[in-house]
């Protein structure tokens, strides 16, 4: 069975209590089960790491070659910053999905970069809770391509 890669980047572990009024009320478990569902339902299995360790997130990048056929990833703010990590993701070859819940161009002016989307095939942004499921969608239909 193909394995889709779902990262959590920092701070997503308060998600639920964290800026509910930009991030909505669900927890993080919450969108991991709906994506993990929608995985199921399409025949994949999901795997979640959350850390708030930037090299946390690069090691399960680096990991994930030769196991997971996907990557879908959420960095928080490394988003912005990390150049490391997305260097990681450049070397996985399998199709890579970014999500944010909140729109970060609609945002503070740090939040309009991001080091992901140009090693990405494609961003989901501002959709809340629908970013992850459909970032699954985004996924199957990807390696359905291949
Ligand atoms: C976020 C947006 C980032 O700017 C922020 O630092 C986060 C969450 C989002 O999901 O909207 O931690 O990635």
């Amino acid at each position: 069975m193909q394995e889709i890669l779902l990262l959590s980047g920092p701070n997503l572990d308060l998600l639920g209590t964290r800026s509910p009024e930009i991030y909505g009320s669900a927890t993080l478990e919450e969108h991991v089960r709906a994506a993990r569902d929608r995985a199921e339902h399409s025949g994949l299995s999901l795997r979640h790491l959350q850390s708030n360790f930037e090299g946390d997130l690069i090691e399960a990048v680096h990991a994930a070659r030769n196991v997971s056929s996907a990557i879908i990833i959420n960095a928080g703010a490394l988003t912005h910053s990390s150049w490391a990590l997305s260097d990681a993701l450049a070397i996985f070859s399998g199709p890579k999905i970014e999500v944010h819940l909140s729109n970060p161009a609609a945002r503070e002016p740090f939040r309009h970069v991001s080091t992901l989307a140009g090693v990405v095939n494609g961003s989901l942004a501002g959709l809340g809770a629908l970013g992850y499921p459909l970032a699954v969608d985004a996924v199957v239909a990807l390696l359905a391509q291949r």
